[in-house]
């Protein structure tokens, strides 16, 4: 229940993003939850891609407590989209400018996340956990090829 209340709360932000402007917390806090969210997302990678490789002895405890960190970190996601936020700003981001040229695709890059995270939740094996994530790492993928500029 926490689990879907919280992919609520990422998609009802990903749709807020095109109506958000004020109130936005100020532009280094919003960069820093950006990258504490992403950094739980990597981590949960952590997690997952041994299992994937063979490495380690898949474990669905770890697994949903993963996605459950990662979740909580980007529970804020709505608020750190502001205009100050954009590259170039005072702030160093490796967010590119494509997201507020193309809110619609970010918003649906962002829901191919949710929803591949939430069949990544719901498998109750290791065959169904193999099936349901790839589709999540093409969502991390598919977002940071259009939407992110990394810097290392
Ligand atoms: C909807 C778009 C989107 C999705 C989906 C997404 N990312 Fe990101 N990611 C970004 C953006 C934008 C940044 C740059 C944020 C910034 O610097 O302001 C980023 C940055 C990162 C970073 C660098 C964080 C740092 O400390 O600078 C990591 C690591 C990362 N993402 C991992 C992932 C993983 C793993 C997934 C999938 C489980 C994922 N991301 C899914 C958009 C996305």
């Amino acid at each position: 229940m926490v689990s879907k209340i919280s992919v609520g709360l990422f998609t009802a932000g990903i749709l807020a993003l095109g109506l958000s402007s004020a109130a936005m917390a100020d532009a280094k806090a919003s960069i820093e939850a950006r990258e504490a969210c992403m950094k739980a997302n990597g981590g949960m990678m952590k997690v997952m891609v041994p299992v994937i490789k063979g490495q380690k002895p898949y474990d669905k405890a770890a697994i949903d407590a993963s996605i459950a960190n990662a979740q909580k970190a980007c529970g804020g996601w709505a608020d750190w989209w502001g205009e100050d936020t954009k590259p170039g700003g005072a702030v160093k981001t490796e967010a590119k400018a494509e997201i507020w040229s193309d809110p619609k695709g970010f918003e649906a890059a962002g829901a191919a996340y949710v929803k591949a995270e939430a069949a990544v939740l719901a498998s109750t094996d290791e065959a169904s956990f193999k099936a349901a994530f790839p589709a999540l790492g093409k969502a991390c993928q598919g977002c940071h090829e259009k939407f992110r500029q990394a810097d290392e």
